[in-house]
């Protein structure tokens, strides 16, 4: 199975992915993971990356292109994958479809999760994260054990006002690329408000539809 997973930030596509990938055994390419592993690591490419990502603007096209293009060559992605957080431009989508093409693969699906914008500053700035499993919790919709409590990670991209900027580029840049597949019979639209058990049937759901 290969499919994208589109929808705002903070509405539960890391979330939601960790749980497909391991149901259906593909892999999970989130561009978003790879440009933090980037920014850690100080590479060139994560210190360009970085400037964008504070500020919750995206990073530029032809960075994040070649990124992913490598990425679904790797061995892990024959047997499927789900791209979280790419594409995000329609620049983005357009490549995609020529890198897709070109090695002779189609997309499955590209699933839509849908989360009202009231509710998504809650869910990013409550967000935490353990940087030893990659498991993502929140405050109060899925509090983290006591004991690791001190090791938690909080993105420096989840303040308020990156989190309205991340919005505003979601509803201009990334919310128009849908039509684009929707076009080709792909979208599955999923509303992402409920517990995290129910968006999931509803995934699971829609891709079996
Ligand atoms: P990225 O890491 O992709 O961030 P995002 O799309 O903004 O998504 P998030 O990771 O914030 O949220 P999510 O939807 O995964 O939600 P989560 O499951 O964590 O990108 C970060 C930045 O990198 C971008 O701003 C950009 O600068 C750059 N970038 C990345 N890709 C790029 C690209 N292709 N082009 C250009 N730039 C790119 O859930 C959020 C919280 O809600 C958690 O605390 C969770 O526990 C909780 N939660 C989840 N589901 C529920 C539920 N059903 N009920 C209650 N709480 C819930």
């Amino acid at each position: 199975m290969r499919m994208i997973f589109i929808g705002p930030p903070g509405a539960g596509k890391g979330t939601q992915a960790a749980r497909l990938v391991a149901r259906h055994g593909i892999a999970h390419i989130s561009t978003g993971d790879m440009l933090r592993a980037a920014v850690r690591a100080g590479t060139d490419l994560g210190r360009e990356a970085q400037r964008y990502m504070s500020a919750g603007e995206l990073v530029p096209d032809e960075v994040i292109i070649g990124m992913v293009r490598e990425r679904i060559q790797e061995p892990d992605c024959a047997r499927g994958f789900l791209l979280d957080g790419f594409p995000r431009t329609l620049p983005q989508a357009e490549a995609l479809d020529a890198a897709l093409s070109e090695a002779g693969i189609a997309l499955d699906h590209v699933l839509v999760l849908e989360v009202p914008d009231e509710l998504i500053v809650q869910r990013i700035t409550g967000r935490r994260m353990d940087p030893e499993t990659g498991e993502i919790y929140h405050l109060e919709f899925k509090p983290p054990p006591p004991e690791i409590a001190d090791r938690l990670v909080h993105r420096k991209d989840d303040t308020e006002e990156a989190c309205r900027a991340r919005l505003e580029a979601y509803h201009r840049q990334t919310a128009p690329i849908i039509p684009f597949y929707e076009a080709r019979g792909l979208v599955r639209r999923v509303d992402g408000v409920g517990s995290l058990d129910e968006v999931a049937a509803r995934i699971e759901a829609a891709l079996g539809a």
